[in-house]
């Protein structure tokens, strides 16, 4: 059944995404902040890219609101507050939030938006719902690696690199600077988390 998309519930379940994807974002940069003031340079920068991706699924929902341009819209929605000094906190937090817009809330709009005839706006719930798994996951193995005292060091052995320079360094654990640039340790990523690295050319 086509519904009036003036008068629909996917008009207000894009607004609502929109605020969320957004505060997100802020939340992100904001945790991006506090991992920079705890030297953990390498992990900021892994906030600061999910952030960019947040206003990058914030702008598909607003485009989706053209039509209503110059319009209002209200709506009731509950956000959540993630201050922590602590960023395996933040973390873990960012994680929950994280799987129930998987779980819960974009599958739900997703079903809405396909009853209401709003095929593209089903669409686009679906396919950001499958990327904020993706950031849930990483964020959650972040939280994990740092809790286990595993992000710098890994027992049987491991490689870093530093987001700097692009040093590598291979051993037991990062290194407290980099020999390379003298950057801190705070920069080394593991290596299966640092990006556009192809393995074949360690
Ligand atoms: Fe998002
Ligand atoms: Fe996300």
């Amino acid at each position: 059944m086509a519904v009036d998309f003036s008068k629909s519930k996917t008009r207000e379940n894009l607004m609502r995404a929109f605020a969320g994807e957004s505060q997100a974002r802020n939340r992100y940069t904001i945790a991006a902040k506090q991992a920079s003031r705890d030297n953990l340079y390498s992990i900021s920068q892994i906030f600061l890219f999910t952030a960019d991706q947040e206003r990058a699924h914030a702008e598909v929902f607003y485009e989706l609101l053209r039509g209503q341009t110059e319009q209002t819209i209200e709506i009731c929605g509950g956000y959540p507050v993630n201050l922590a000094e602590n960023v395996t906190d933040l973390l873990k937090s960012a994680v929950h939030n994280e799987m129930q817009e998987f779980e819960d809330v974009y599958p739900e709009f997703a079903k809405i938006a396909k009853e209401e005839g709003f095929d593209q706006a089903s669409g686009a719930f679906d396919m950001i719902a499958k990327v904020e798994a993706v950031h849930g996951r990483r964020f959650a193995l972040l939280a994990e690696l740092l809790g286990k005292n595993q992000y710098f060091e890994n027992p049987d052995g491991g490689e870093w690199m530093c987001m700097n320079c692009g040093h590598i360094q291979k051993g037991k654990m990062a290194p407290p600077v980099c020999p390379s640039c003298h950057y801190d340790r705070g920069y080394f990523i593991p290596v299966e988390l640092a990006p556009y690295l192809m393995p074949e050319l360690i």
